[in-house]
């Protein structure tokens, strides 16, 4: 893998309202970067939302349109660029991340992501009453966990912090 110092981008990996999105933009606007997120240009290219995809389509062509959008946006340089939470299934995903950002996890608690995401219903994986999200996210995150940890370079926790907390810790995690 190349030194980290040399990729051109960071990247913003985890589980969904891990806050990759609201972090992400911060941190550009901090380090006079580009904001660019995966799923936002997913929506663009289908003309349809992530949970019309779904939907309409199924995930296997939600997956397939992410891949492409992922093999993309690493291309870019100068962006910091937030991946869906999905991003980290694939290998092939995975690599091209590495190769061409400085991978950085966003983790958070099950309650945490619980009450973040409360009754908004944007991420077709976890729609259901509380009960069944409160275990939706749990065993999604209990499956996924080696892969994010496997993926990333370094690991901030976002539980109980501020965005401008979280930046700032990053901006010093970068700097090492
Ligand atoms: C997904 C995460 C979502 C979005 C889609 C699937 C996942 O992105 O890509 O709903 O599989 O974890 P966010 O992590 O930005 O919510």
């Amino acid at each position: 893998m190349m030194d980290r110092k040399s990729r051109p981008n960071i990247g913003l990996i985890g589980f969904m309202a891990s806050g990759k999105t609201v972090v992400g933009n911060a941190l550009a606007t901090k380090l006079q970067l580009y904001f660019i997120d995966t799923d936002t240009v997913i929506a663009e290219k289908a003309g349809k939302s992530i949970p019309e995809i779904f939907a309409a389509d199924g995930e296997d062509i939600f997956r397939k349109l992410e891949n492409e959008v992922i093999q993309e946006v690493c291309r870019l340089d100068s962006h910091v660029i937030s991946f869906g939470g999905g991003a980290v299934l694939s290998q092939t995903n995975v690599k091209t991340i590495q190769e061409n950002t400085t991978v950085i996890l966003l983790t958070a608690l099950t309650d945490t992501i619980r009450s973040r995401i409360g009754s908004s219903n944007f991420r077709p994986l976890l729609n259901g009453n509380s009960a069944t999200q409160e275990e939706n996210i749990s065993s999604l995150l209990a499956k996924r966990e080696v892969q994010y940890r496997a993926a990333t370079d370094f690991i901030i926790d976002t539980d109980d912090k501020s965005v401008k907390e979280i930046v700032d810790e990053l901006v010093r995690r970068l700097q090492h």
